[in-house]
């Protein structure tokens, strides 16, 4: 399951879903700045670390190793699930070979935050992120998972600190870098390991395993294809592998055991932070959907940017993840417009352009070429088959499909589970 915009997709949603009809729920990369809506009657959960699949005690949850564990977030999580009466701890594993967000990185964050990039700021989610991606390719001062059973946790978290120290006033913060006590950091590791270890253990060989044994994995994924590292629209990403690149190195899976790619997308479009977002309505159209969609970051409360459908954006990120099948989300909050908007193509420097451009810069420049549909103006939420939705929302679904080159197979209505429609359900989980 993939996100093929810029996040918050509604991933959680379906992966709650879907759930059921696996054995097992992975998270294979980023870390506490996916923010995942679940509904579960008139129970709403934010999970931010824990796998969509935790409400269900019957499906096992992984966290994997390309994921990167902010431990207090973490453990508010558990304890906030535990005092709803859902017991986490029961049915998730979390992999050693992860790598631990501290409070160094909190920090870094902060420092790097207020600097811009190409003269925006990426208006990171401040969980960390960044900062600790960069410890773990550079190794020497990274912190694993696995680093909470060591036994000389004081002289390593005592080495990390000073090197940071030095790094905070280097980039004139010292106040951040006075923030930094070894002694209360590492009496703090030490409530996390008793949190943690009895969790922590080899998900790579274990989920190898399962699949031996013929289990059945849902892979979630977190942010949006357009914030993936490599492939996104940097410097204005997050720091891992979100397209469908990352499942198999974020999880330890290898490539073959692939047997189906859902991507998530909205039926329009969304971005928190800075970057280029080709299709953004700064006007009253966005404010709209803003306010009918409830368009505020679930993890940072940061109002949403908001735009129409970008197929432009879309059809490169279903490529790039190998896509066979979409899921269109918010068909409902589109359902208050006369009018609705795709965009087709970009038009940049003169050029029409249906591949999407590499450059930040370049996609800065890009005018959007919209193609112009019916609204279907009515309220879908109670829609529970295709046969349901008016037919001008039938012809923007097929138009979507054409334009991405993937056909819609499921399509939402609301944030509830029972507000989902699938074309075929057997066939789509028939792997
Ligand atoms: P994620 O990060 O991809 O899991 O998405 P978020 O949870 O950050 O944001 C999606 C939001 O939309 C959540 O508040 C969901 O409850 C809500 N949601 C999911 N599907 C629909 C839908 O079809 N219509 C509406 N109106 N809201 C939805
Ligand atoms: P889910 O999983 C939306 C964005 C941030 C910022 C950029 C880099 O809920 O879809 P980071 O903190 O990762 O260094 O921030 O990426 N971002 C998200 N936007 N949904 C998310 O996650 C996001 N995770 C990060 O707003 O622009
Ligand atoms: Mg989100």
């Amino acid at each position: 399951m993939i996100g093929l915009q810029w996040g918050d997709e509604a991933k959680g949603k379906l992966v709650d879903l879907l759930a059921p009809e696996h054995d097992c729920v992975v998270r294979y990369q980023g870390g506490a700045n996916a923010g995942h809506t679940v509904v579960s009657g008139d129970q709403v959960y934010k999970l931010h670390h824990l796998p969509s699949g935790i409400l269900h005690p019957q499906v096992m949850n992984f966290v994997t190793p390309g994921v990167v564990i902010e431990p207090t977030t973490l453990i508010r999580e558990l304890d906030g699930l535990a005092s709803r009466g859902v017991e986490p701890r029961t049915n998730l594993m979390i992999s050693e070979r992860s790598h631990m967000v501290m409070p160094w990185h909190l920090l870094e964050d902060q420092a790097m935050n207020a600097m811009a990039v190409q003269g925006e700021a990426i208006g990171t989610t401040l969980r960390g992120i960044g900062p600790c991606y960069r410890d773990k390719v550079g190794r020497n001062f990274a912190f694993r998972t696995t680093d909470l059973r060591a036994s000389d946790l004081h002289a390593r978290i005592a080495e990390i600190v000073e090197s940071k120290r030095d790094l905070l006033r280097g980039m004139n913060q010292p106040s951040l870098a006075a923030q930094l006590d070894v002694g209360a950091i590492t009496d703090a590791a030490a409530l996390w390991a008793q949190h943690l270890v009895p969790m922590v253990g080899d998900t790579t060989n274990r989920l190898l395993n399962e699949l031996d044994d013929g289990k059945r994995l849902l892979m979630e994924g977190a942010q949006g294809a357009l914030l993936d590292i490599d492939h996104g629209t940097y410097p204005f990403v997050t720091s891992s592998n979100s397209s469908g690149v990352g499942i198999c190195a974020g999880s330890g899976i290898p490539p073959r055991w692939i047997k189906r790619v859902i991507g998530v997308a909205k039926a329009y479009s969304t971005r928190v932070g800075g970057g280029p977002f080709p299709t953004e309505l700064n006007s009253e159209i966005g404010q709209r959907i803003r306010d009918i969609g409830r368009e505020y970051g679930t993890t940072t409360g940061r109002p949403r940017r908001c735009g129409w459908f970008d197929s432009v954006a879309v059809r490169y990120t279903a490529r790039l993840s190998g896509v066979d099948a979409l899921a269109l989300m918010m068909m409902d909050v589109l359902g208050h417009f006369d009018e609705v908007n795709i965009c087709v193509a970009y038009e940049i420097d003169g050029q029409l352009i249906r591949d999407f451009p590499c450059d930040a810069s370049v996609i800065r420049r890009a005018k959007p070429v919209y193609e112009t549909l019916q609204g279907w103006n009515c309220d879908v939420t109670g829609a529970r088959e295709l046969a349901d939705l008016p037919p001008p929302a039938h012809a923007f679904l097929a138009r979507i499909g054409e334009l991405v080159e993937v056909p819609v197979e499921i399509v939402s209505v609301g944030p509830d589970r029972c507000q989902t429609i699938f074309v075929d359900k057997a066939a789509l989980l028939d792997y």
